[in-house]
C-alpha cells in the first residue's frame, strides 16, 4: 500500500478526535489520484506475484477519472497488466443501453477497459438492458458472482451529496445488496448537466448494495471539490445512520478517505481547527477564529470578552495577544479595512490601509468571465464603478457558453433570421437540424454556432449597458470548452497561449478572475487553470510587475467573510443596475440547462448573495450597506 495512504486506526490522533473515519488530506485531487492509483497497481502487482486474481469494485463519476487516467499511463509506460483483474462496476442507469455516451458502460470502456489488457470476459458492470422481470435474477447473480471471485479485495468509491455510495441512496439498509433503486432527486439534479437537463436523467439505477460494499478487503473513497465538504463532514463525524448510507462505513475496519482541501473544508479541524489542537496563530487564522467566534455567539467583534475566548478553545491566542479588547480591535480594524467604494484603487488618497493602491490613477483592467454572463452576476456592481470611475475595462469572455443554450431558444432565432430571409441556407439548415435533432445528439458546427452567437449579443447588449465600447469586449472561445457536449476536452497549450496574447495586449493593471474551486472538473476551474498558467508564464514581463489579481466568486458560492480582502458596497440603486444588466442574458433566464439543485433565477441568487454579505459584515460590527461584491487577491 502506498506509504500516504497507510491506514491508521481512526480516534488515535489528536486532529481525529471528531473524526470516524481514517482520512487523508492532499493539496489537490490529481496528486491524491495519482496515491490512490499507485495502491491498485501494487495489489494488482502482488497479487500477480502470488499467481492470483484480484478483485476490483470499481465506480464512474468525475471522481475517480484521474485515477484511471494514471491507470492507464501505468499500463501504457510502465507494462502494468490487468490480466489478472476482475472487475465489478458499483452501479449503472436503468434502463440505458450500453452505447449510450451516458451509461457507466461506455464510461468505463471510454476511461479505462479500452486502454488496459483487461480480459472482456472479466469486466462485469450491472446491465441496464435485462428486462424489467429479471432485474431480480440479475441482482442475485452479480452476487453470487462476486463471491465466486472470492470477494471484493478492493472497493473504490465516490460520495453523492445525497450521502449515497454506488447508488445507495438515504434509507438504504446496512445489510443491503445487489438491487434496483430509484434515484434521490439531488443525485439527478447532479447528474443533470451531463444528460443536458434534469428530465433526461434515469429515475432508477442498479446497485450494488451497502452489505455487497461492505464486504470489500479494503476501501477507498475519493472526494474532491466543496461542493462534497459538508457530506464529508456528516460521514466522518456524524452518527450512523440510513439517512446518509456512507457513514455505514465508519464500522469498516480498512477505509481510507481521500480527500482534496476543497472536500476537506467543513471537517473540524479544518474549520475550526482550534477546538482540536493548539493552533500556531497566524494573522490569517486569528482572523477567521475571531470572525466565527463573532457569528457563533451573535456579537460584533468589539463585544467579545476574554471570557468568550477562553470557552472556545482560544485561550492561547489571548495569552499571545494581550487582551480580546486589543484583539479585537486589531481584527475589526483588519475588516474594516477590506471595505472600499474604489475597487481601482482611490487617485490622490492615502492607500496605506486599502485595498488596492492609488496608482496610477486610471487603470486598464480586464475581467475575466469564464462564461458569457459570470462578469455580470458576479461582480456587476465593481465593474460598474471602475467604468464609472474612468478606468479602461475590459471584458474577455473565456467561452462561448453554446451548451447553456437551450434547442428551442436558438430555434426561435432561426425561425426569425429564416422569416426575415426566407433563401438563408444556413437558418434553413439550422431550422432541420434542430427538427432531427435526438436527445443525445451532439449540436450541428452550424446549431453551436448560433447558440455561441446568441450569447455573444446577449453579452454585447450588457456590456453597453454598463458603459463599455464594443472594442473592449473579447470572446476568446478557449478551445477546450468547443466539444459539444457537457464533458470538456482537457487544457491545452492552445488555451493558455490565447489568455497570454489577452493579456499581452492589454498590459493590465488588475485582472478580475472567477476564483471557484467548487467543481474540480468545472468550466470555472479550467477557465481559472488556464489564467494561472498564463501568468505563471508570463510573470517575468516587466508590466507584469504593477498587475494584481483579484478573485471573485461565480453564481453558487461566495468567499468566507475571512478570505475577503476588497469588499465592494453597492447602493440601492447599483443592486437594481446590476440585476438589469444580468437581465441581458435572456437565454439564461427562466429554467436554464444547468440551474442545480437551487431553483432561483441567477439575479435573485446574485442579490441575495450580495445582501448576505452585506449582512454578515454589518453583523460583526461593520457599518451597515445594502449589499456587497467580495474578491480575494491571487499572488503569482
Ligand atoms: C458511481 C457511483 C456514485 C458516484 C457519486 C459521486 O459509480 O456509484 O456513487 O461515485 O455519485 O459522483 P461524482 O464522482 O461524479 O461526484
Amino acid at each position: 500500500m502506498s506509504d500516504k495512504l497507510k491506514y491508521t486506526e481512526a480516534g488515535k490522533f489528536e486532529e481525529t478526535r471528531f473524526e470516524k473515519i481514517h482520512n487523508v488530506v492532499f493539496d489537490n485531487s490529481d496528486v491524491a489520484s495519482i496515491e490512490v492509483a499507485k495502491e491498485i497497481a501494487d495489489l494488482i502487482k502482488s497479487k500477480q506475484s502470488a499467481n492470483e486474481n484480484c478483485v476490483l469494485g470499481l465506480a464512474t463519476g468525475s471522481s475517480p477519472i484521474k485515477v484511471y487516467e494514471e491507470l492507464v499511463r501505468m499500463h501504457e509506460e510502465e507494462g502494468l497488466s490487468f490480466k489478472n483483474v476482475i472487475s465489478f462496476n458499483l452501479d449503472e442507469y436503468y434502463p440505458m443501453t450500453k452505447e449510450n455516451t451516458q451509461s457507466y458502460w461506455y464510461f468505463m470502456h471510454e476511461h479505462l477497459f479500452n486502454h488496459v489488457d483487461i480480459l472482456p470476459e472479466n469486466i462485469n458492470i450491472p446491465s441496464g438492458e435485462v428486462k424489467q422481470d429479471e432485474i431480480h435474477q440479475f441482482c442475485i447473480d452479480y452476487e453470487l458472482k462476486i463471491k465466486e471471485a472470492g470477494g471484493l479485495d478492493f472497493q473504490l468509491l465516490g460520495i453523492g451529496r445525497t450521502g449515497h455510495i454506488g447508488f445507495n441512496e438515504p434509507g438504504s439498509h446496512y445489510n443491503s445488496g445487489t438491487r434496483n433503486i430509484t434515484l434521490d432527486h439531488i443525485t439527478r439534479v447532479d447528474a443533470g448537466p451531463a444528460f443536458l437537463g434534469i428530465d433526461h436523467v434515469p429515475r432508477v439505477a442498479i446497485t450494488m448494495g451497502i452489505g455487497t460494499i461492505r464486504k470489500a478487503k479494503r476501501i477507498v473513497l475519493l472526494a474532491w471539490g466543496v461542493n462534497k465538504a459538508a457530506v464529508i463532514r456528516e460521514t466522518i463525524e456524524g452518527e450512523i445512520t440510513s439517512e446518509v448510507p456512507a457513514t455505514y462505513l465508519q464500522r469498516h475496519d480498512n477505509v481510507t478517505f481521500v480527500l482534496d482541501e476543497g472536500a476537506s473544508t467543513e471537517l473540524t479541524r479544518a474549520r475550526t481547527p482550534w477546538l482540536v489542537k493548539n493552533c500556531i496563530w497566524t494573522e490569517d487564522l486569528t482572523l477567521k477564529a475571531v470572525v466565527w467566534l463573532s457569528q457563533k455567539l451573535e456579537k460584533s467583534i468589539l463585544k467579545l470578552t476574554d471570557k468568550d475566548y477562553n470557552f472556545h478553545g482560544m485561550s492561547s491566542l489571548l495569552v499571545e495577544q494581550g487582551s480580546a479588547y486589543q484583539l479585537n480591535i486589531n481584527m475589526f480594524n483588519r475588516l474594516q479595512h477590506t471595505i472600499t467604494g474604489w475597487p481601482g484603487g482611490k487617485p490622490n488618497a492615502d492607500d496605506t490601509n486599502r485595498p488596492e493602491r492609488n496608482t496610477p490613477a486610471r487603470k486598464r483592467v480586464i475581467i475575466f468571465s469564464p462564461h458569457p454572463d459570470d462578469d455580470v452576476i458576479s461582480m456587476g456592481g465593481t465593474f460598474d464603478r471602475l467604468v464609472e470611475q474612468g478606468h479602461e475595462v475590459h471584458v474577455a469572455y473565456q467561452t462561448s457558453g453554446n451548451i447553456a443554450v437551450s434547442d428551442e431558444e436558438a430555434l426561435k432565432f432561426a425561425e426569425v433570421a429564416l422569416a426575415l430571409n426566407g433563401s438563408d441556407a444556413n437558418s434553413k439548415k439550422i431550422v432541420e437540424d434542430l427538427g432531427s435533432k435526438q436527445e443525445y445528439d451532439i449540436d450541428t458546427p452550424e446549431v453551436r454556432s448560433l447558440k455561441g452567437l446568441i450569447r455573444r449579443k446577449e453579452s454585447v447588449a450588457a456590456t453597453r449597458y454598463v458603459g463599455i465600447p464594443d472594442s473592449q469586449v473579447h470572446f476568446l472561445d478557449l478551445p477546450f470548452y468547443e466539444t459539444g457536449r457537457v464533458k470538456k476536452n482537457k487544457l491545452s497549450e492552445k488555451d493558455v497561449s490565447i489568455m497570454k496574447d489577452i493579456i499581452a495586449e492589454i498590459k493590465p493593471h488588475q485582472i478580475y478572475a472567477a476564483g471557484d474551486l467548487a467543481d474540480p472538473h468545472g468550466t470555472h476551474k479550467v477557465c481559472l487553470d488556464s489564467l494561472f498558467l498564463a501568468l505563471e508564464d508570463l510573470k517575468k514581463e516587466s508590466y507584469m510587475d504593477d498587475c494584481w489579481v483579484w478573485l471573485y466568486r461565480g453564481a453558487w458560492h461566495e468567499w468566507d467573510i475571512h478570505d475577503i480582502e476588497m469588499a465592494v458596497p453597492m447602493s440601492p440603486d447599483q443592486v437594481l443596475k446590476k440585476k438589469q444588466a444580468i437581465f441581458y442574458h435572456q437565454s439564461q433566464k427562466d429554467g436554464v440547462m444547468f440551474q442545480g439543485d437551487d431553483s432561483r433565477e441567477f439575479w435573485v441568487r446574485a442579490e441575495d448573495r450580495n445582501k448576505e454579505t452585506a449582512k454578515k459584515y454589518n453583523s460583526l460590527g461593520m457599518a451597515d450597506y445594502a449589499a456587497f461584491e467580495a474578491f480575494k487577491r491571487y499572488h503569482y
